[in-house]
C-alpha cells in the first residue's frame, strides 16, 4: 500500500482559517487596502500572449537586485518566502540534521524541516518573548544545519538585535542561518549583504506584507552567489508565475505607495498600543503591521465581538506561550479609526456581561 515518508505523516498540518473572511482583515498581517494602483493598471495590461509564455524569472531577477543593491546571482525569486523555506531545507537538510527555531513563531519553518526528516529543536522565548540567544546556542551541536529566525518575529512582533543574529551566524558556520526580514519595511533594521561576509547566513524578504501583493505569491531569497546557485537547482525554473514576475517591477518603482502606507502602519500600531496600555491590556512593543496582545480569559468572547462589530482579529492561543493571546494587524489610519472605538466598546461590552453574570 501507497504510504508517505514517516517524516511527512507525522507533520503537524498548517490550515490558515482562510474562510468567511468578510470584514475589515486585521487577521493575517496582510496589507489592508491592496497593492499600489499602478500595479493593477499593470495587471489590467497583461495580454493573452504573456500569459501563454512561459515565465522568465532572470530578467527581473536583475532588475529586483538592482533595487536592493546586490548582484542577480546573490537572490533567487520564489513563490513567497514559504517556498525560500521550502527550498533552503531541501538544499541543506539531511534526516539527521538538526534545525533549531525559536517559539513562537511562523508555523512553516518546523513543517519544511521536519518534511525532509530533520529534527526540529523549537526553543522557548525568553520572558516577554526576548529572543533567548544563549538557550539557542546552547543547543546547537555539529548536526546543527538550519537556524530560522523572523525578525521581527510572527506572532509576537519582537525583534533581536542585528549584532546578536550577526553573532549566531558567525559561532555556527555549518548551519544555515535563514533571516525571514518578511515584515522589514515596518521596522527599517536589516542585515541584507552582510552574507558578504558570512557566507552561510540568507536574508529572505517578501512582497505580501508591505507591498500587497500576497496573492501573486512572491519572494525573494538573499545570500552568498555558490550557495544560491544550490538553492536554485532544487526550484522549478518556473517556480514564480508569469503575472508576479510581470507585476513585481512596477510595485518596485511606487515607492511612494509603500512608504505612504507604512508610515500610517507606524503611527497605528503606536496608537493602539497606547490604547491597550491605557487600557491595561497586556501587549508586547512590536515591530511588525500587527500587535500581540493578552486578553486571557476575555480573549474568545473579544474575537467574537469584534467579528460581530465587522474587524476579523487572529486568535494565537495555540501558539507555544501564547494562551489568552490575539494578534491585531494594523491597517490605513482610516482603519485605525475604525478599530480603534470598536475594540473599547468590545472590552466594555464583555466587561458589562462578566458584572451581570457574577
Ligand atoms: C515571518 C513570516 N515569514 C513568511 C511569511 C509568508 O510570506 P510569503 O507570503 O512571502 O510566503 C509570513 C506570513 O505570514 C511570515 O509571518
Amino acid at each position: 500500500m501507497l504510504e508517505a515518508r514517516g517524516s511527512v505523516r507525522s507533520l503537524p498540518t498548517y490550515r490558515p482559517p482562510l474562510g468567511g473572511r468578510e470584514g475589515l482583515r486585521l487577521d493575517f498581517n496582510e496589507n489592508t487596502v491592496g497593492c499600489s494602483p499602478r500595479v493593477l493598471a499593470r495587471l489590467r495590461e497583461m495580454t493573452a500572449e504573456e500569459i501563454a509564455r512561459y515565465p522568465d524569472r532572470e530578467s527581473i531577477e536583475a532588475l529586483v537586485a538592482n533595487h536592493f543593491g546586490i548582484k542577480p546571482d546573490e537572490l533567487l525569486l520564489t513563490n513567497g518566502v514559504d517556498e525560500a523555506i521550502h527550498l533552503l531545507c531541501e538544499t541543506f537538510l539531511e534526516p539527521a540534521d538538526e534545525a533549531l527555531v525559536v517559539v513562537p513563531t511562523f508555523a512553516m519553518y518546523e513543517i519544511s524541516a521536519a518534511a525532509t526528516g530533520a529534527r526540529v529543536i523549537a526553543i522557548p522565548a525568553g520572558a516577554d518573548f526576548r529572543f533567548p540567544a544563549s538557550d539557542l546556542l546552547s543547543q546547537v551541536t555539529p548536526h546543527t544545519r538550519l537556524i530560522a529566525i523572523a525578525n521581527p518575529n510572527n506572532p509576537t512582533g519582537t525583534v533581536a538585535e542585528p549584532a546578536t543574529l550577526l553573532e549566531i551566524a558567525s559561532r555556527v558556520p555549518q548551519a544555515v542561518i535563514l533571516l525571514d526580514e518578511a515584515y522589514f519595511e515596518f521596522y527599517g533594521k536589516t542585515l541584507l549583504r552582510e552574507w558578504r561576509s558570512l557566507p552561510n547566513l540568507f536574508v529572505a524578504r517578501t512582497f505580501s506584507k508591505a507591498y500587497g501583493l500576497a496573492a501573486l505569491r512572491i519572494g525573494v531569497l538573499t545570500g552568498n552567489a555558490e550557495h544560491i546557485s544550490m538553492v536554485s537547482r532544487v526550484s522549478s525554473p518556473y517556480n514564480v508565475n508569469g503575472v508576479a514576475l510581470a507585476c513585481l517591477p512596477t510595485a518596485l518603482t511606487d515607492k511612494d505607495y509603500v512608504r505612504q502606507y507604512v508610515d500610517q502602519i507606524r503611527q497605528g500600531r503606536e496608537q493602539l498600543q497606547r490604547v491597550l496600555g491605557n487600557l491595561g491590556i497586556r501587549y508586547w512593543p512590536s515591530y511588525a503591521n500587527f500587535v500581540l496582545a493578552s486578553l486571557g480569559s476575555l480573549n474568545n468572547a473579544f474575537i467574537r465581538s469584534m467579528r460581530a462589530r465587522g474587524i476579523l482579529v487572529r486568535d494565537r492561543s495555540s501558539d507555544y506561550g501564547c494562551k489568552g493571546c490575539v494578534r491585531i494587524t494594523l491597517g490605513t489610519a482610516e482603519q485605525t479609526t475604525l478599530l480603534l472605538p470598536a475594540l473599547r466598546e468590545a472590552l466594555a461590552e464583555i466587561e458589562a456581561k462578566e458584572v451581570t453574570a457574577k
